[in-house]
């Protein structure tokens, strides 16, 4: 077997050691904001020709888990999305979110619960906040965010980071013109 020559570290494996660096214990109410900004710093030192990023480019796959941490459990997704491609008002249950555009543009509405939720099944929302990620733009989601996503201008790299893997945990999903929730 030849032996592999030592080879430049990538941006990615560069972000996903100091996102490692930042985690400690994984409670520090600072952390997705930490998280948001390296997320930024590696988008501004990533060249569309890197081969790694070229090579998620090419894909194009809508959905592709890039990596996952064995330890602390955090999951670092890529996504391609075609112009209009949208999803329904969602939260991440207890986990929370960094969405990162690469390239392309998308919106995310963040909603507020209108009703007290004491009715099963039934949930108002409104919409509170449209963040417009151009470019090299991150946002972070917290804990329990209602949210929805809109690629305005395609395709759109998009970026999204989860402090732990959405299989796992209990979520919802809401439909704004019926008033309901339901669990993902
Ligand atoms: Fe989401």
């Amino acid at each position: 077997m030849a032996v592999q020559e030592s080879r430049a570290e990538t941006s990615l494996e560069r972000y996903i050691a100091e996102v490692r660096a930042a985690w400690g214990d994984g409670k520090d109410p600072q952390l997705p904001f930490k998280v948001k900004a390296l997320m930024e710093k590696m988008f501004a030192t990533t060249r569309s020709d890197d081969p790694w990023m070229a090579e998620l480019i090419r894909e194009g796959k809508p959905s592709r888990e890039l990596y996952r941490d064995p330890d602390f459990g955090f999951i670092q997704m890529g996504h391609v999305h075609k112009q209009g491609h949208g999803n329904k008002p969602h939260d991440h249950g207890p986990c929370w979110v960094v969405y990162g555009s690469y390239s392309g543009v998308t919106e995310i509405t963040k909603y507020k619960r209108a009703d007290d939720g004491s009715r099963e099944g039934f949930a108002t929302i409104e919409p509170e906040r449209l963040d417009r990620l151009t470019p090299g733009v991150c946002v972070a989601y917290l804990p329990g965010d209602i949210h929805s996503t809109h690629a305005v201008e395609g395709p759109g790299i998009v970026f999204r980071f989860l402090s732990y893997d959405l299989d796992q945990i209990e979520r919802y999903r809401y439909n704004p013109e019926k008033s309901t929730v339901a669990r993902v």
